[in-house]
C-alpha cells in the first residue's frame, strides 16, 4: 500500500474505541464554555465536543478552510482536538506572526511535536541544546551543499550504474515505491554515510519500510493519543532509534558535516550510550524524509503526466549540457553543480508548480501571551495558550493569484525565460506566493538540499530513461497529512522505464 494512505481510515481497535470513549466523556465533563470576547477573531467550535472541526477539516482540510473563509472572512478561531487555533489566511499579515516572535513563539510548540513523535524529551527543559541544534542547520547549506551535493552526485551514479542503467527492457513499477525506494537510499547515504556491509541492500530497505510504516502513525503520534494506544509505533519507534545510536552511527562510512556537528552536540548533553541520541537522529532523519519522497513521487506524476513539460525539461537540460560539454549516452557521465542546476528555470518552475499543489505546510505558533496583532485592516486579540496558523494551500489555490489553480501549469513560475516572482492580489504585489518550506524562524532549512536533490533526480531521468505513464486516471492527493507538509497520493500509480539505447 502507498503510505500515508491508510492512516486517515485505519481502525485503532479495541484500545482506540477505549480512548474515543474517554475522549468523549472528557469531552462532555470538561465541554469548553469558552465564548468570543470582544476583540477576538469570529470562533467556530464545531458540532464536536473537544474535537470540534476534526471531522471537516479531516475529510477536505483545503476545501474546509476556504468555507470558512467565505463565512468569517481571513482571520477566525477552529476548536480542533482540545486546541483553539487562529488562522491567518490573508497573505498580507502573515508578516505580523513575525513581527510578533516573542510572543508567537515555535519552540515550545516545535519541541512537544518533536518530544512526542521522537522522544527526545531533552529539548523541552533545555535552552541551550536547542540552540546548539539549530546552529547546525548551517551545514545544510552554502558550501557544506556543495559538498553534499558533490556526494549525493556520486552515490547517484554508483545507485545508477549497478541497477538501474542496467534495466534495458521496459520495467513496470509503482511511482510511490519506486521515488521512496531511490530518495530514501540517497539521501539516508548523503546525510548518515554508507553502510559498510554486504547486506547493505536489505539493512536499508527494512530501515525504510519500517521509517515508511512509522511516517504513516504521524499524526496519530503528534495528538494526544497516549503513544501506548497506538499499536507498534512504540516498538517502531525504537526499532528505528536503535538503528541510529552512536554505536550504530559509528559503524557507517562517510557522514556530513551536519551529522558529525550533531553528534559532537549531542555527546556534550548526553552521555554516549544515551538512547535519546538516536532519538534525536530520528528527528533529522523523518525531516529529511517525510517530505522529500512524496514530493518525488509528485514531481514524477507530473511529469509523466504532462508530456509538453517533459519535452520543454528535456530540451533545456540538452542544452546545458551541451553547452558546458556533456555528452549524454556513454554511461553515467553527467556531473552538475549548484549553480548549473538553479540555472535550469523551467526545471525551477516545474518544481515549484508541483510544490503549489501538493504542499500543505502550515506555519505553527503558540501564543505565550495575550496580545493584540494590529493589522492595518483589522486588531485581533489572541489568548494566551492558543495556536495561530499559516495554511499556505488558500494562496497557492487562489484563482486570484493563480490562473485556473487546479491546472498542473508547468511554466507558471517562469517569464521571457527568467524566473517570474510577480503575483499579485487586490493589486498588490505578494511577498508570499509559494510556500512549501514554512516561514519565518521555523523555515526549512534542508530546503536547498530537498530541491536540488529533486532537480538532480529528474536530470537523470530525463537523461537517461525512456518514461512512460501506464495508469492514466488522474490521482488526487490524499489528506493524511491534514495541515502538515507534503501530501500522499490518494492511489497508487503504475509506470514503466527503460534505459535509453547508447549512442
Ligand atoms: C520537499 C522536501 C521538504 C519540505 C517540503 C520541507 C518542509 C519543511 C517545513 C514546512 C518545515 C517547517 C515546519 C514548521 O514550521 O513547523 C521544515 C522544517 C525542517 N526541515 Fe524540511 N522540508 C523538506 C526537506 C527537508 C530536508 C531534505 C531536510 C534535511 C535534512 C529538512 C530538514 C528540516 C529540519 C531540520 C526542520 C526543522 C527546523 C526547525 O526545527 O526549526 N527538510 N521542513
Amino acid at each position: 500500500p502507498v503510505p500515508g494512505m491508510g492512516m486517515a481510515l485505519e481502525p485503532l481497535g479495541l484500545p482506540g474505541l477505549l480512548l474515543a470513549l474517554l475522549l468523549l466523556l472528557a469531552a462532555v465533563c470538561l465541554r469548553s464554555r469558552r465564548c468570543r470576547r470582544p476583540g477576538e477573531p469570529p470562533l467556530i467550535k464545531g458540532w464536536l465536543p473537544y474535537l470540534g472541526v476534526a471531522l471537516q477539516l479531516h475529510k477536505d482540510p483545503l476545501s474546509f478552510i476556504k468555507t470558512l473563509q467565505k463565512q468569517h472572512g481571513d482571520t477566525f478561531t477552529v476548536l480542533l482536538g482540545g486546541k483553539y487555533i487562529t488562522f491567518i489566511l490573508d497573505p498580507f499579515q502573515y508578516q505580523l506572526v513575525n513581527k510578533n516572535h516573542k510572543q508567537l513563539s515555535f519552540r515550545q510548540f516545535g519541541n512537544k511535536v518533536s518530544a512526542k513523535a521522537f522522544s527526545t524529551k531533552k529539548l523541552l527543559e533545555n535552552d541551550d541544546l536547542d540552540e546548539d541544534i539549530h546552529s547546525a542547520y548551517a551545514l545544510l547549506q552554502g558550501k557544506y551543499l556543495d559538498v553534499l551535493l558533490e556526494n549525493m552526485l556520486q552515490h547517484v551514479k554508483q545507485m545508477f550504474e549497478s541497477q538501474l542503467l542496467k534495466t534495458t527492457n521496459w520495467s513496470t513499477t509503482g511511482i510511490m515505491q519506486f521515488c521512496s525506494s531511490l530518495v530514501f537510499e540517497i539521501t539516508f547515504t548523503t546525510i548518515y554515510g554508507q553502510i559498510p556491509s554486504d547486506d547493505r541492500k536489505n539493512i536499508i530497505n527494512e530501515l525504510r519500510d519500517d521509517f515508511l510504516k512509522f511516517d504513516d502513525k504521524f499524526l496519530y503520534l503528534v495528538s494526544d493519543i497516549p503513544i501506548q494506544l497506538l499499536g507498534n509505533v512504540k516498538s517502531l519507534q525504537r526499532k528505528i532509534i536503535r538503528c541510529l545510536t552512536s554505536e550504530k552511527l559509528d559503524q557507517l562510512q562517510g557522514w556530513s558535516e551536519i551529522v558529525q556537528k550533531r553528534q559532537d552536540i549531542l555527546e556534550k548533553y548526553y552521555t554516549r550510550e544515551d538512547f535519546e541520541i538516536g532519538a534525536h537522529h530520528l528527528g533529522l532523519l523523518w525531516a529529511s524524509m517525510a517530505n522529500t519522497i512524496p514530493a518525488m513521487f509528485w514531481a514524477m506524476y507530473y511529469l509523466l503526466r504532462h508530456p509538453e513539460a517533459m519535452e520543454a525539461l528535456h530540451d533545456e537540460i540538452d542544452r546545458l549540457l551541451q553547452s558546458t560539454g556533456q555528452k549524454k549516452g556513454s554511461g553515467f557521465s553527467i556531473h552538475l553543480t549548484r549553480e548549473q542546476l538553479n540555472s535550469l528555470v523551467c526545471l525551477e518552475s516545474f518544481i515549484l508548480e508541483v510544490f503549489r499543489l501538493c504542499s500543505y505546510s502550515s506555519t505553527i505558533r503558540l501564543v505565550e501571551e495575550d496580545l493584540t496583532l494590529n493589522s492595518e485592516t483589522n486588531n485581533y486579540c489572541l489568548r494566551k495558550g492558543d495556536l495561530v496558523a499559516i495554511f499556505p494551500p488558500v494562496i497557492h489555490n487562489d484563482p486570484e493569484v493563480f490562473e485556473a489553480p487546479e491546472e498542473f501549469r508547468f511554466d507558471r513560475f517562469m517569464e521571457d525565460g527568467k524566473k517570474k516572482t510577480n503575483f499579485y492580489k487586490s493589486g498588490k504585489k505578494l511577498k508570499f506566493y509559494i510556500m512549501p518550506f514554512g516561514f519565518g524562524t521555523s523555515k526549512c532549512p534542508g530546503r536547498y538540499l530537498a530541491v536540488v536533490e529533486i532537480k538532480l533526480l529528474l536530470v537523470v531521468f530525463l537523461t537517461y530513461f525512456d518514461l512512460e505513464l501506464l495508469d492514466k486516471k488522474p490521482v488526487r492527493r490524499g489528506q493524511s497529512r491534514l495541515l502538515f507538509g507534503v501530501q500522499y497520493p490518494d492511489s497508487n500509480v503504475l509506470f514503466r522505464y527503460k534505459a535509453k539505447a547508447r549512442s
